[in-house]
């Protein structure tokens, strides 16, 4: 079988795990594996089902420090949000495992006498799930643990980028006895995920990556289905600042949010709009802000920013930047790419970059670029503000920074995104709350939160006339008044 091998990004020589390339029958094998041991696991009671995904919480956590170092080696994520990720991994089981026992249906009184009418929740099957190598292991736990809580077998295809974080996962899981064959996981590139997208066997696709291969997911999926599709797609998120707001607080929260994992986060701050009369203190700070900060390997504590997950996606980061160059935007800090980082031989950098001049018609300001790249769009008020962050296609998160109130709760009731905040970076979502966003960057759905059962699972309407004779439903036999 044709092999792959993961890299360190840091330093894309040192290899990180070699995995076999699965074809089609490996998808097939494992479709199966999931769909046989599903059928026990759906029998269990659900509160049983929980139970084991608290125990995976517990293995996660006794090897969250190893786990946190493979998310660095892997994703070359700096080793505090690595550790932040997997604490997320460990939360999201928690928080799955108490839903366990929670409300999952409703219960309406009937409109006869003697039944009973009630909801509850059934498993779909298989439920496939294709995941990024941003959040390597939070992102499968946001849809393992819940796909597992509704009663589903699970078969998970990992960005071939970071596929020893999901090997890693998935043995949590093992070693907490979940059933063996229960998760499957099958590795590579475009062919499994496809093979998988399409399977008769699997009733529900999870995505989350690109709006385009998300496309691709959901229209091969539909074609073979129909089946359940959610999808997670990109961000172009934008931080508000108003003339009112406390900058040095925009400042702290600009710099986290559009260079923390070095911009590669779907929630990552990628445009900073920000009300004229504020505009240039505001950017003398977040500039002198930006050139402190250090690049570096992951796994140092001195880092701030770590590299690009590969040098072709720095190669891409590069052209945008360098097209909204072209276009009349100037670089106010970073720009250039670095392949002679200390301790990270070969591995590819982008230095924090801040473009001023952006119009909003340019790429750079309007489509994802997922690398440490902030656009920066001067406006005059809130309604230019307002109008500058909906005109994107994506809408996933954008954040408003100002001391008014009524000027706070005016933009987030203006901001067309799934999740908005105030006087905070656009990153942070917490999963208590469900997350996912408007327009292109997703089908509806949201994960996380008390209803992210909802993509994997489906309702069961039942009701029970215990009357002992026909009561006839929706005949319209009362007295005329
Ligand atoms: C992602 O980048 O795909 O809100 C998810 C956040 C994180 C999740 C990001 N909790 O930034």
């Amino acid at each position: 079988m044709p092999t792959f091998a993961s890299t360190n990004p840091a330093r894309p020589h040192e290899i990180v795990i070699e995995l076999p390339h699965h074809g089609p029958d490996d998808v097939d094998r494992a479709v199966a594996s999931a769909a046989a041991a599903q059928r026990a696991w759906s029998r269990r009671p659900i509160p049983e089902r929980a139970e084991a995904i608290a125990r995976v919480g517990e293995v996660l956590a006794a090897r969250k420090a190893a786990l946190a170092d493979l998310v660095s080696r892997e994703a070359g994520k700096v080793r505090i949000e690595a550790g932040g990720e997997v604490q997320e991994a460990i939360d999201m089981a928690a928080f799955v495992a108490g839903q366990g026992r929670a409300a999952m249906g409703e219960v309406v009184p009937s409109e006869l006498a003697h039944k009973l009418a009630w909801t509850t929740r059934i498993p779909i099957g298989v439920v496939g799930m294709i995941t990024p190598w941003n959040f390597p292991v939070a992102i499968p736990s946001w849809k393992v643990f819940p796909a597992l809580l509704a009663g589903n077998g699970v078969v998970i295809k990992p960005s071939e980028l970071a596929p020893a974080c999901a090997v890693a996962f998935v043995e949590a899981c093992v070693d907490a006895d979940i059933p063996l064959d229960l998760v499957q996981v099958v590795h590579g590139a475009a062919e499994p995920g496809a093979a998988l997208s399409v399977h008769p066997g699997v009733g529900a696709v999870s995505f989350t990556g690109s709006v385009p291969t998300g496309r691709l997911v959901a229209s091969a999926a539909m074609a073979h289905g129909p089946k359940v599709v959610s999808l997670e797609l990109g961000g172009k998120n934008a931080m508000v600042v108003l003339d009112d707001a406390d900058v040095d607080l925009a400042v702290d929260g600009a710099l986290f949010g559009a260079f923390g994992s070095a911009g590669q986060r779907c929630t990552s701050t990628s445009r900073l709009v920000v009300q004229r009369g504020i505009a240039s203190t505001l950017l003398d700070r977040l500039a002198d802000r930006t050139l402190g900060l250090r690049l570096g390997d992951p796994l140092d504590p001195e880092t701030d920013v770590g590299p690009v997950i590969t040098n072709r996606s720095g190669q891409r980061i590069m052209s945008m930047v360098e097209a909204a160059v072209a276009d009349g935007a100037t670089i106010l800090t970073g720009g250039g790419l670095r392949v002679d980082v200390p301790a990270c031989d070969g591995g590819t950098f982008v230095e924090p970059t801040i473009l001023v001049g952006m119009r909003t018609r340019q790429r750079a300001a309007r489509e994802e670029i997922f690398g440490p790249v902030l656009s920066v769009i001067e406006v005059d008020d809130l309604d230019e503000a307002v109008e500058v962050v909906n005109g994107v296609e994506l809408g996933l998160s954008a954040s408003i920074y100002t001391r008014s109130i009524d000027r706070a709760l005016l933009g987030v009731e203006a901001i067309d995104t799934g999740i908005t905040y105030v006087n905070a970076p656009t990153i942070g979502a917490e999963i208590p709350l469900p997350f996912g966003g408007t327009k292109h960057t997703g089908n509806g759905f949201r994960e996380a939160g008390a209803r992210g059962i909802e993509q994997f699972s489906q309702i069961k309407t039942v009701y029970v006339d215990y009357s002992g004779r026909l009561q006839r439903a929706q005949i319209d036999n009362r007295a005329d008044p």
